[in-house]
């Protein structure tokens, strides 16, 4: 049998890179060897109060980059997360294992109450327990996902067996972060801190829908200096992640041959980040062309999403009947 593959991306805009060679990518790659489910995570997002047209529009975009980057939706299962609502209720009977320490001390959740110290509502705080709720009801095993995540899996561990322990069980299995390179990534913004992401603001972030002339404006204003003034010296961060980013979307021979020019303090910025866009318009052209075929077609988005939020339901239709039982809920009469 199949190992069991579940992640997600939250519906809160258009994906960009760091999305893309984080998660979006070994999606694509792992959809063969594995039995997959790849969900839009709308009910995560709601964490930031989305309008609803806001909520629905997003949905509909990340429903489409999915399959424009080439996720099968016949040997893939893409599905709504809201489509399947015994996640919410998985959600509720792990929240009564998961404990305010713990919770408090998730390096994300501390960062969003310091980015919106207006907005700390108990769902941000039990984020994690609706991730592991998402990996746990369908027995996800491995998990592909970005840097930022790993602290989440392993939360996930934690409830499954918390779960097992409580119930002396040994029903979730341990799911692990997934990446092909031998870490997991993190692709860093265009704005010269930190990873890119849509916190950071639209100008640290290159989207795959982006076109090759926002691609281009995005990239030659990136942060950068005035240059290396001693050879071989380091780099300063805002240049390292422009050099991250060029070994993400260039060839090894770009890469070294700027890297060359940048240790002989020979570099010119304005042709580095020229060639950067160019390979950067050049790895997302195949994925942006095909959102433009598809982002139109109804009847086809339609398809996927009723076929998706049937094989995910039949998944955790069993997983809720089996917990139910587990646990001790059953109809009296
Ligand atoms: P989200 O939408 O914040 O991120 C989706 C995925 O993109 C990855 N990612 C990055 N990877 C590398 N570098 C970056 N700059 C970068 N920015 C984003 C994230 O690591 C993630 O893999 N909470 C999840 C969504 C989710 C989920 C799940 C994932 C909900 N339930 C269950 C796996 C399993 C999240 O981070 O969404």
């Amino acid at each position: 049998m199949k190992e069991t593959v579940v992640s997600g991306i939250r519906s809160t805009g258009k994906l960009h890179l760091g999305n893309y060679y984080g998660a979006l990518s070994n999606f694509v790659k792992m959809q063969d060897a594995y039995n997959c489910f790849f969900f839009i995570a709308d009910l995560h997002s709601l964490t930031t109060h989305p309008t609803p047209g806001d909520l629905s529009r997003t949905v509909r975009e990340v429903v489409v980059e999915y399959l424009a980057a080439g996720i099968n939706p016949e040997t893939s299962t893409i599905y709504v997360q809201s489509d399947v609502p015994e996640v919410a209720e998985l959600y509720l009977y792990l929240n009564m294992n998961a404990y305010l320490g713990e919770l408090e001390r998730a390096t994300a959740f501390k960062d969003k109450v310091r980015a919106n110290p207006d907005n700390v509502n108990a769902g941000l705080l039990t984020y994690p327990v609706l991730m592991a709720s998402d990996i746990l009801l369908h027995h996800g095993t491995k998990v592909p996902v970005g840097k930022d995540q790993e602290q989440h899996l392993e939360m996930t561990r934690t409830f499954g067996n918390r779960f097992n322990r409580l119930y002396n069980v040994d029903y979730f299995q341990e799911a692990m972060a997934f990446s092909y390179s031998d870490k997991l990534v993190k692709i860093p913004g265009l704005d010269g801190n930190g990873k890119m992401g849509k916190s950071n603001g639209d100008a640290s972030c290159v989207y795959l829908s982006d076109t090759p002339e926002v691609i281009r404006k995005k990239v030659m204003r990136a942060v950068s200096d005035a240059g290396p003034t001693e050879m071989n010296q380091p780099k300063p961060e805002a240049i390292q992640n422009l050099f991250d980013l060029m070994k993400v979307v260039s060839t090894a021979d770009t890469l070294a041959h700027f890297e060359d020019l940048y240790n002989n303090c020979a570099i010119r910025y304005g042709d580095f980040k020229k060639q950067l866009a160019e390979d950067m318009v050049l790895a997302t052209e195949p994925v942006r062309s095909r959102i433009n075929d598809i982002t139109n077609d109804d009847e086809y988005l339609k398809k996927v999403v009723r076929l998706g939020a049937e094989k995910a339901s039949e998944s955790a239709r069993k997983t809720i009947r089996e917990v139910r039982e587990i646990i001790g809920i059953k109809k009296l009469f």
